[in-house]
This record gives C-alpha cells, structure tokens and sequence, in this order.
C-alpha cells in the first residue's frame, strides 16, 4: 500500500505507507517529537514488541506518511477483540500539525478497519479530543491514571 495523495494547507503531496522496519528509529524520534506530557513520554516508548502487537498479522495496522522522503507522520490501530480496534502511536511532527495529515491517517486506518469487519474504533486522548470530535468520535467516558491527567475515551462506528 502505497498512496500518494495532495494535503490541503501544503502544495505538496504526501506518501502513506505501510510501516517498514527501517522506520524504527525515526518513529521513535516522531514519538518524542510529538510527546504529549510527561506521564506519556514515561511509559509510552515504542518498542519492537509493540509495534508487532499492531502487526497485521495480528489484525491490526501500522502506517507513516512521508513528506520529501522524510516521515512526518504515523498512526496504528490494534486489534482489541473481533469487533473492536483501538488507535494508536497518531502523531505528526509539530512543523506538519494542522495541515491535514492527521485526518488523513485515521481516514486510511477507518477505512482498513471497515474492511477487516471491525464494528468499532476506540481510542485514548489526552489534549486532541476535538481533533477526534471533528472526525466523528464520540466522548464515551474518562480514563484515570494515577499519575497524571485523564484520557478522553472516544469510539466511533466503522
Ligand atoms: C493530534 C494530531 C495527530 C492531529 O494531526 P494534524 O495533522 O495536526 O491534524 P489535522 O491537520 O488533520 O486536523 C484536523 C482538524 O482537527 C483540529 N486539530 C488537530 N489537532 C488538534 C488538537 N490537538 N486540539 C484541537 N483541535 C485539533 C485541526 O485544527 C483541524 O481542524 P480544521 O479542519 O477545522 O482545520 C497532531 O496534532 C499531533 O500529533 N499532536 C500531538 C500528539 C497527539 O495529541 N496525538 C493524538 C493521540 S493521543
């Protein structure tokens, strides 16, 4: 899966692909980049054991989205059970935020989700609640930690 696809606030187009190994060490560094606090920046360090948890061959999948050879951007969804998935590790780089490429990974990862015959896409958000209210999500409840502030809980229908 290769896509190449024009963003509406950049005169360029950019590439969605599907995850490869040589990405490893710069969607660490896109993780860091796009870090939302401190509690995050702890506990979420992507690891290979987790990115094979996005695998497809664990039903899920795990894309990045290239700008001038360079990833900007990635997003994954994870298999929860037969009906349900959960978005993780969407991130873009602060200098490319705002201008479409967030909307664009959900949109593949929604409709990749649709044809493995997930019901329903989940996710965890601290600070980008509008940002999935804007695609559609729905606020369906609160996550605590103990050390830190709340996720929003959002869900839509596939
Ligand atoms: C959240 C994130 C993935 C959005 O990606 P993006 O490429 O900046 O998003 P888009 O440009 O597609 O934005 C779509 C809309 O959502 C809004 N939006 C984006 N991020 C937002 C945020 N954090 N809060 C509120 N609104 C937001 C945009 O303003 C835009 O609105 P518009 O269509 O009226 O212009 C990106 O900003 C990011 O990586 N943030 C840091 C990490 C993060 O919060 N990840 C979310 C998972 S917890």
């Amino acid at each position: 899966m290769v896509v190449s696809t024009p963003i509406k606030k950049l005169d360029i187009q950019v590439i969605l692909r599907k995850y490869q190994k040589k990405d490893f060490k710069r969607i660490v560094e896109l993780d860091k980049e796009a870090q939302i606090n401190q509690r995050q920046s702890k506990i979420d360090l992507l690891t290979d054991a987790k990115i094979t948890k996005v695998s497809p061959k664990n039903g899920g999948l795990f894309i990045v989205v290239e700008v001038d050879k360079e990833v900007v951007g990635m997003g994954a969804m994870k298999r929860i059970d037969t009906k349900t998935c959960e978005l993780e590790y969407v991130r873009v780089t602060p200098k490319y935020q705002g201008m479409g490429i967030g909307t664009i990974i959900i949109q593949k990862i929604e409709s990749h989700a649709a044809k493995l015959h997930y019901g329903r896409i989940k996710c965890f958000t601290c600070q980008a609640r509008k940002f999935y209210e804007k695609l559609g999500y729905a606020y369906i409840g609160e996550k605590k930690y103990s050390d830190g502030p709340c996720d929003s809980i959002m869900e839509k229908k596939v």
